[in-house]
């Protein structure tokens, strides 16, 4: 399945004829709406009104889901990383290197979703944003750094026949500190120790709460995306 999404996706981006294009979805992040995400009606007996869903709320649709999927994952991450903690610091970076990824992959697989972490300063060099995911993350960093609240982007890709969609990540609480805050204030010793070890090109440290740590880049497949838009009329 798509790992070739996290290229660069500047070229993947297709308007397809007959989409319309509504004013609030005409930003320069939001490059098209996909408007024939909706279901037939007459498929959909449970729908109460005869218009189909718009553009805007098979959108608002699509970001509620990845929002629900990013808590899920966030907290199922950070109950194994207090776990780990318990047993270490060492074992903690450890548990984390082997499997942050192995642990959001299941995840995504079992939603059907694929869900990844992207950073301007990568811990791990494969959550590394580029290309267009980069330029995606500079919005949200240029909108924190003006005291502003990072808006999701959700982006229709006909090559990927499905929606991507990009939630800023902000440090939530000193608790990530432990491994993302200043060394020698923030990251006790032992932490450093073991980070220099698993990760020598360590980038994501210097961080304070409330700053912008990265993104979560969920990719929902039409297929999916079309069940639960339905139920999900303007
Ligand atoms: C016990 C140490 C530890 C704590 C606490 C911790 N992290 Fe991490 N974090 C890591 C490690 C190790 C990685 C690299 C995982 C990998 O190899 O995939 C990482 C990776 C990440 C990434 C992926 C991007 C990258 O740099 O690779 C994000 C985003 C992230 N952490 C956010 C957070 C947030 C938000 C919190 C607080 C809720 C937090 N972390 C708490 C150790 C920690």
């Amino acid at each position: 399945m798509p790992r070739t999404f996290s290229g660069n996706l500047a070229g993947g981006i297709s308007v397809l004829a007959g989409w319309l294009l509504f004013s609030a979805g005409c930003q320069p992040q939001q490059p098209a709406d996909h408007t024939d995400t909706q279901p037939s009606t007459s498929s959909q007996p449970a729908l109460h009104h005869r218009e189909k869903p718009s553009a805007q709320a098979v959108r608002d649709s699509v970001i509620l889901y990845a929002r629900q999927i990013a808590r899920t994952v966030a907290q199922h991450l950070q109950a194994e990383v207090v776990r780990a903690l318990r047993t270490g610091p060492e074992h903690a970076i450890r548990y984390c290197n082997l499997q942050a990824s192995p642990i959001i992959d299941s995840l995504s697989q079992q939603w059907g979703v694929r869900v990844r972490r992207l950073t301007h300063k990568p811990r791990n060099p494969n959550n590394e944003a580029k290309g267009h995911a980069r330029q995606i993350l500079q919005t949200f960093l240029e909108a924190v750094n003006a005291g502003k609240n990072p808006m999701p982007v959700a982006e229709y890709h006909d090559s990927l026949q499905g929606w991507l969609v990009y939630l800023p990540i902000r440090i939530p609480s000193p608790f990530c500190l432990t491994c993302h805050g200043i060394p020698g204030r923030d990251i006790p010793q032992p932490i450093q120790t073991a980070l220099a070890k698993y990760y020598p090109e360590d980038r994501a440290t210097g961080f304070r709460v409330k700053d912008l740590r990265g993104m979560w880049e969920i990719w929902i497949p039409d297929s999916l995306a079309r069940t639960f838009s339905a139920t999900k009329p303007s």
